[in-house]
């Protein structure tokens, strides 16, 4: 994410009338120009690349949303649900890169819309974004909480089960009584707690960052390992759990079945939120044309072999319905055997970690988002305030905190995930369709990196982020809908009027 403090008065496209409120754009050489004084080193090669991908997405998608994906959607082939997002964001990232090549600011596809369709897109897009960064903080916050109060029952603390679930679950003890919860409060605390560090400005320490990947993955890399070798010394004992590998389709829609495995797809698919990252760091790659496939790819690739193998594990070592759980990876580890107590506490600890500083990153992209978004005018200035002394937009910090906060102990995980899904999916399909605009309307941009099979793989891009929107329940699908209508309705009656890019507009 950028902070564009030098934005100068635009130049603008201008256009005849009232559509000129709705296309009005930043010209792509106007974003060019703003940006190029932030140039950053060409210090990254095709490694580097790889890592920062590898860094930002192993998160709540593996360590919690695979269990609830494989239990009720998929089964054991929740592991070709995997391929099937994977292969879906390989068409996303690979339209990221091309826009990033062009449009080389560290930035978001707020960016890239606001240069190419103009600045209704680009509100469009900050709606979307919210969902991408900011419910997804929610997520992982409430996957976090998941694992925290595991790992204290392991300890004897009990967090009273009231205050560890949204609002209104029925929540069922081991004494067969019912009760009705309030609010995750473990979530929307560390969700409070890292919205104030953000604004003492934490700044993302790239060896802090180093070793909590390394955590994570040593995590990831030791339950496939270690679970590999419990497994295939008696793997006839195992398979059973694989038998059926599809579970026949129940006749409910997205439940199991290969319209199981698609629904799954657009669950897991919040397991790769973030790879994009890997695209819009082109401008730091010493070789675009090269490194940037490779690193989006290789990224990819690596993520996608890792979950599979993970997903593989757990639905080996135990049967896929016992896996609806909120630390599905330590049950799985849990089946491990007693010798392997000690094991499960590491990969609890590793989770907390590794998902800490996801909820960190992603809150971060959300205040930035909004920085910029505060910059051009389309939010109020006090978004994008910065504070003396710890030069961080802090009113927009404590915003972003409270809201995310409020989602993580409010509403549960698996629709706070469904919908951060298909907001992400949505803004994909977007950046896909913007390559091929930007393509017919600047043909002779200079670009670092251009889209392999053009316009084949944009188009692909589109048809199979709208596919598998259309997967996720209804409920959530008139949910979005409503929050894009709300969207739309808060742009004409404040960004439409205060958008400085309008204001510097001629009047015609
Ligand atoms: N991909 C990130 C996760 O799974 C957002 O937590």
């Amino acid at each position: 994410m950028s902070d564009n403090k030098s934005a100068k008065q635009p130049v603008v496209e201008t256009r005849p009338s009232f559509a000129s409120g709705l296309i009005r754009r930043k010209t792509v050489e106007q974003v060019q120009a703003e940006y190029s004084r932030g140039e950053l080193k060409r210090t990254l090669g095709p490694l580097n690349l790889i890592f920062l991908g590898i860094g930002c997405i192993i998160g709540a998608g593996i360590f919690v949303r695979t269990g609830n994906a494989a239990a009720l959607h998929a089964g054991p082939a929740v592991m070709l649900s995997f391929v099937v997002a994977g292969i879906v964001c390989a068409f996303a990232g690979l339209c990221y890169a091309e826009l990033a090549s062009v449009l080389p600011v560290s930035g978001s596809a707020y960016t890239y819309s606001y240069a190419t369709l103009g600045e209704f897109a680009a509100w469009i897009m900050g709606a979307l974004l919210l969902l991408e960064y900011g419910l997804a903080a929610s997520v992982v916050a409430v996957g976090w909480s998941g694992y925290v109060v595991s790992l204290l029952r392991d300890f004897g603390l009990v967090i009273p089960p009231v205050l560890t679930a949204p609002m209104g679950h029925v929540i069922t003890l081991a004494d067969g009584e019912t009760i009705t919860a309030l609010f995750n409060m473990p979530a929307a605390l560390v969700c409070g707690a890292l919205a104030l560090l953000l604004m003492v400005g934490v700044s993302e320490s790239a060896t802090v960052n180093n070793i909590i990947v390394a955590i994570k993955v040593a995590v990831i890399l030791a339950f496939i390992g270690i679970g590999l070798a419990v497994i295939l010394p008696h793997l006839g004992k195992y398979m059973h759990n694989w038998e059926p590998f599809i579970p026949p389709a129940t006749g409910e829609r997205g439940e199991f079945g290969i319209g199981g495995v698609m629904r799954a797809a657009s669950i897991v698919f919040f397991a790769y939120i973030g790879f994009e990252a890997v695209s819009t760091a082109g401008q730091e790659a010493k070789n675009p044309k090269r490194d940037m496939p490779i690193g989006i790819l290789g990224s990819l690739i690596v993520c996608t072999t890792l979950y599979m193998l993970v997903a593989a594990v757990m639905t080996l070592v135990v049967p896929y319905t016992t896996l609806n759980v909120p630390d599905p990876v330590a049950v799985a580890v849990d089946a491990f055997g007693p010798e392997w107590k000690w094991f499960a506490l590491t990969v609890k600890v590793g989770a907390i970690t590794g998902l800490t500083s996801v909820i960190l990153v992603l809150m971060y992209g959300q205040t930035r988002i909004f920085y910029t978004m505060a910059n051009d005018g389309l939010l109020p200035s006090l978004f994008g305030k910065v504070h003396a002394r710890f030069k961080t937009p802090w009113i927009n910090t404590i915003v972003v905190g409270a809201v995310v906060a409020i989602a993580a102990g409010v509403f549960d995980i698996n629709t706070l995930g469904d919908l951060t899904s298909v907001g992400t999916l949505a803004a994909f399909a977007i950046v896909c369709f913007t390559v091929m605009y930007l393509r017919r309307t600047h043909p002779d941009l200079e670009r670092g990196f251009k889209v392999p099979l053009y316009p084949l793989t944009p188009v692909l891009g589109i048809v199979s982020c709208l596919y598998l929107i259309t997967t996720v329940e209804m409920r959530v699908l008139i949910f979005f809908a409503w929050f894009v209508a709300g969207s739309v309705i808060v742009y004409f009656l404040y960004g439409t009027h205060n958008s400085k890019l309008g204001k510097a507009t001629p009047a015609e």
